[in-house]
C-alpha cells in the first residue's frame, strides 16, 4: 500500500491550555511583481505566504479561503461532536480513527488539506475512506470550540531503530526488535497562529495516554522537515525511535 507520507517526524509532558487566537496581523500584504502585459500587482500575504493579484475578486476570494484554514485551521460544527480524549474549557484533544463515524473522518480529511497546502514537502494527505490497515492510524486533533487547530496522526510501525542525536547527525543507529511495534507520529501540524501554544505536546500526551504508551516508546517517521526536527530534539533530548 502506498506509504502516505514522505516526510513526517515527534514529542512529552505539561499541561497548558490556554491558546487564545490572537488578531489576525494588520500588516498589508507585499508586492511581490507586476505583471508586464495587465499591470497588474501581484501581492504576497505576510501570514499566509498566499500570492495573489489583489484587484481581482476570485484572487481575494482563494485568499481569504486559504488564509483562513492555514493561519487559523478549519471550522466546522461537526468538530464539536468528535470524540475528546482530553479536554480543559472549550479546548480539546479529540481523536478520529477508522471507527469513527465518516462525518468525523471527513473533518480530518478537510484539516488534511489545509496542512497539504501550507507545508513544503511532499506527502499525501489522508483519505477519510482509507481503509484500516496494520498502521492502525491515530488522528488527534487540537480543538477550539468549532475549530481545529492542529493535526497529529500515529500509526502502529515495526521496523524501528534507536539513536541518540549524535548517532542521528552521522547517520548511525541501532535496529530494535520490533516485536509488536511502536506507535510512530506520521504527521504533525498546527495552524499558524496557534503554534509554540503547546499543541503538539497536550496532543502527545492525550496520546500517550489513550494509547497506553511512555514517552520512551514513541516512534518518528523520518525523514523530518525542519520543524519537525526541531520539535523532535526540543521534546526528546536524549534520542528517539526512528519507527517506519
Ligand atoms: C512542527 C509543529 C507541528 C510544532 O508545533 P508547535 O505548535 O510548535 O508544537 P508545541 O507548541 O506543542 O511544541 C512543543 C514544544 O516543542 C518546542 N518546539 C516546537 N517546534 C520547535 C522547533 N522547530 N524548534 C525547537 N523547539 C520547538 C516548543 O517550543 C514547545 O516547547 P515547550 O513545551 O518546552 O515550551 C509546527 O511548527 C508546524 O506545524 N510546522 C509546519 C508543519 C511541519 O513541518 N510539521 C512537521 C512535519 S515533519
Ligand atoms: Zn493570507
Amino acid at each position: 500500500m502506498l506509504d502516505r507520507f514522505k516526510s513526517k517526524f515527534c514529542g512529552s509532558g505539561r499541561d497548558y491550555y490556554e491558546s487564545a487566537r490572537p488578531a489576525p496581523s494588520t500588516a498589508s500584504p507585499r508586492p511581490v511583481f507586476v505583471d508586464r502585459i495587465t499591470g497588474e500587482l501581484s501581492v504576497k500575504c505576510p501570514d499566509c505566504g498566499f500570492s495573489f493579484v489583489e484587484t481581482l475578486p476570485r484572487d481575494r476570494h482563494q485568499h481569504r479561503k486559504y488564509h483562513d484554514g492555514v493561519v487559523f485551521g478549519l471550522k466546522r460544527s461537526a468538530i464539536t461532536q468528535i470524540k475528546s480524549v482530553s479536554s480543559s474549557g472549550a479546548n480539546s484533544v479529540r481523536l478520529v480513527n477508522a471507527g469513527s463515524p465518516r462525518a468525523h473522518r471527513r473533518v480530518a480529511q478537510e484539516l488534511s488539506l489545509i496542512m497539504a497546502g501550507d507545508v513544503e514537502f511532499s506527502f499525501v494527505a489522508y483519505h477519510a475512506d482509507e481503509p484500516d490497515d496494520d498502521r492502525h492510524y491515530q488522528i488527534f486533533i487540537g480543538t477550539e470550540g468549532d475549530r481545529a487547530v492542529s493535526y497529529l496522526i500515529l500509526e502502529r510501525r515495526h521496523r524501528v531503530w534507536r539513536c541518540t542525536w549524535e548517532e542521528y547527525d552521522s547517520q548511525k543507529s541501532t535496529k530494535l526488535p520490533a516485536v509488536n511495534g511502536v506507535w510512530s507520529v506520521g504527521m504533525a501540524w498546527v495552524c499558524r497562529a496557534n503554534r509554540k501554544k503547546g499543541w503538539i505536546r497536550r496532543s502527545l500526551d492525550a496520546a500517550a495516554q489513550h494509547l497506553d504508551f511512555t514517552w520512551d516508546r514513541l516512534g518518528w517517521y523520518t525523514p523530518f522537515s525542519s520543524d519537525g526536527e526541531g520539535l523532535a530534539r526540543h521534546l526528546c533530548p536524549r534520542g528517539i525511535l526512528i519507527a517506519k
